[in-house]
């Protein structure tokens, strides 16, 4: 009987360290609820970095052993490769090209090869567990060499792709020097998964144009293999969040956050710490606001969670001073001895603590800049019930391509984001509870379990379709 490895740079879980010594905590994302599914059956494991730095043997060993149980098997990085690997190549390389920031592109060839050296590493840590006709389903922008390594070990197996974030046009994704090994390193899988269509387009054209990939629509010719590129747009695990929502202990902090922000109405907003999530521009639509509409001052709270991550990368440690500057200039220009205008937090809470802000929130504001999907947007509304709320979404995420009811936006014209801002707050009921229910229906209906399954679904299809015309 044939399994399948998951493999992602991150586990589901992660090895954490404190005062008192190390513990295993969730992942922060929505790909582990997603594949869970798919993990929990037979023999299936999952493989990726625990997603801290572990030298000592002794105690790999014991990580190992213990993740073991839950079939997770540990990947370690020492520090250089997470400088090279990680921060430099995955998240300074192809993080920025993929969303669209060609600037903040740092090409240097030290971390490509540290790169090259971690997918091979991946690679013989699957060698260990995998059988030749095994399924492998491989995740996202740090593992873009894998398919084409374990092609050539495993030339029978089953190999999937899927992609994350977004894949950007050929004119972008050109301009990254190792361009060829990249197309050639995801072209070994048999199915090549994205979020949105246009994902997909750019890929076919990247691989066309680049490398000369033969093709018929969505199906590529590499080597004589038939390889498939098709969108998937992942879910969330939409009734863990209704679920959520209804426990007591999240009612409860509901009642207390109503009644800590009076009759305040409070917009959400919620992302990593990450400059393609426009914090910035944001922030600067919330205080053209602000500025422009007097009569809403103390009548509402941009309540702004900032999840800390990648603060190591240059980049990212300017933007948190930025967004730093910019709030304790609109709190310090409009706010009052009894009111801040922005509630700004740079932490990470639990999901409970979350679902009581989606509950809470009148509005949800998610502006990225680029945005693969964006999960933020999906949890908002399944947490919706009384399908109340707005959600006010950027056109740039991958989301808004299913979410048509939003208020949609270019994140890039704060005017827009502020007109936007002033139709939320004043959206009659009725208006609003037909967007949020329209909304409700694809986001109770396209599911991460319904995502995971079509995936797994059409990678076996492909793969029956290859041993008939064999
Ligand atoms: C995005 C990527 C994931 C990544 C996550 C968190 O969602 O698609 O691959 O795991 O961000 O980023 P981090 O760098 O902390 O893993």
């Amino acid at each position: 009987m044939s399994k399948t490895i998951i493999v992602s740079n991150r586990l589901p879980i992660k090895i954490t360290e404190d005062e008192n010594g190390y513990a295993l905590q969730p992942s922060e994302g929505g790909l582990a609820t997603g594949l869970a599914s798919i993990h929990a059956q037979g023999d299936n494991s999952w493989i990726g970095w625990p997603g801290i730095s572990i030298d000592d043997p002794q105690q790999q060993a014991y990580f190992t052993s213990t993740l073991q149980e839950k079939r997770l098997i540990p990947l370690f990085l020492d520090e250089d490769e997470i400088k090279g690997f990680y921060e430099g190549f995955s998240n300074e390389v192809l993080w920025p090209i993929f969303h669209y920031f060609p600037n903040f592109a740092n090409y240097n060839l030290q971390n490509w090869e540290t790169y090259v050296r971690v997918n091979q590493k991946f690679l013989e840590l699957i060698l260990q567990v995998a059988e030749p006709d095994d399924t492998i389903w491989v995740h996202d922008y740090q593992l873009l060499l894998l398919p084409g390594m374990l092609r050539k070990a495993l030339p029978d197996a089953s190999i999937g792709f899927f992609q994350h974030i977004p894949f950007p046009s050929q004119e972008l994704f050109r301009l990254i020097p190792w361009r060829k090994e990249l197309l050639e390193g995801i072209l070994g899988a048999d199915l090549l998964g994205f979020h949105t269509f246009d994902d997909v387009r750019h890929f076919i054209s990247s691989a066309t144009r680049l490398i000369g990939t033969n093709n018929n629509a969505n199906r590529l010719e590499v080597e004589g293999r038939a390889v498939f590129v098709e969108p998937f747009p992942m879910g969330i695990d939409s009734k863990r969040f209704a679920d959520l929502s209804q426990a007591e202990a999240v009612t409860n902090r509901v009642a207390e956050l109503r009644s800590n922000f009076g009759g305040q109405k409070i917009i959400l907003s919620i992302d990593r710490l990450d400059y393609s999530k426009g914090i910035i521009q944001r922030l600067e639509a919330f205080e053209l606001f602000l500025r422009e509409n007097p009569a809403f001052h103390k009548e509402v709270t941009l309540y702004m969670i900032v999840v800390p991550s990648r603060d190591m990368v240059p980049h990212y440690r300017e933007l948190k001073d930025h967004i730093d500057r910019l709030v304790g200039h609109i709190n310090a220009q409009y706010g009052a001895y009894d009111w801040y205008p922005v509630a700004y937090f740079y932490h990470g809470y639990p999901m409970s603590e979350i679902a009581a802000l989606y509950n809470v929130a009148d509005v949800c504001l998610v502006t990225p800049m680029r945005d693969g999907m964006n999960l933020v947007s999906k949890e908002y509304i399944a947490c919706r019930k009384d399908a109340t709320g707005v959600l006010i979404l950027s056109e740039m995420a991958g989301a808004a391509k299913e979410l048509i009811d939003a208020i949609i936006v270019n994140p890039n014209n704060i005017h827009d984001t502020r007109d936007a801002l002033l139709a939320a707050l004043n959206m009659p009921m009725a208006e609003m509870k037909k967007r949020m229910k329209s909304m409700q229906a694809i986001v109770f209906k396209f599911t991460v379990q319904h995502w995971a399954t079509l995936f797994m679904n059409r990678l076996q299809e492909i793969k029956n379709e290859q041993s008939t015309t064999k």
